[in-house]
């Protein structure tokens, strides 16, 4: 009885006693004692593993969140030239981004014959007020103003004799602010 109470004790110095004292339990329990140490290592390794490979895992998410933050704001600077929060663009619609469908100045090119349209709605409340058609040095080739009873936000433009070069459209949305069409004739 001695002997079964210093094996409940679990240490292997008391084990080492209770050894060659006649008890066969203590041969096995010391197998026992050092296989569930052995378990406990693997346990704790795996433990540190899986947390290793969380915080690993968890640092590779910040650092490619902030990457695509990155890389979202290199596209919209690659893809307008122009003054964010100011000018927008088909491609770069900005704050408006879903709007640049019935926003951005679609541009039709015959000979010298300019058309711009913009496809949004001329509502009492909600309309194009203005296009212009001007070169990027600051040249007004033309311009038209709307009212808000005006069927349909277009205008046409005729170019004078010989200019070649880029192009900027432009129309303004009372409520969607100032959006831009590039082209080259
Ligand atoms: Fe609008």
């Amino acid at each position: 009885m001695g002997d079964f109470v210093k094996l409940l004790n679990w240490d292997r110095y008391t084990l080492a006693s209770a050894k060659g004292s006649g008890c066969g339990l203590a041969d096995n329990m010391e197998d026992i004692i050092v296989k569930k140490k052995a378990d406990a290592t693997a346990d704790d390794e795996r433990r540190t593993t899986v947390k290793g490979r969380r915080e690993f895992l968890k640092g590779s998410l910040v650092l490619a969140g902030a990457a695509a933050v990155a890389g979202g704001a290199l596209r919209v600077q690659a893809a307008s030239p122009f003054p964010a929060g100011l000018i927008y663009t088909k491609e770069a619609p900005g704050r408006w981004a879903g709007k640049e469908g019935a926003h951005a100045p679609k541009v039709t090119v015959e000979g010298r014959k300019i058309k711009v349209v913009t496809s949004h709605p001329m509502t009492e409340k909600h309309f194009i007020v203005k296009h212009t058609l001007v070169t990027p040095e600051g040249k007004v080739i033309g311009e038209k103003t709307f009212a808000n009873t005006d069927p349909a936000a277009e205008s046409s433009y005729e170019l004078p004799a010989g200019f070649k070069g880029a192009l900027w459209a432009t129309s303004f949305c009372n409520l969607h602010d100032l959006w831009l069409a590039e082209f080259t004739v």
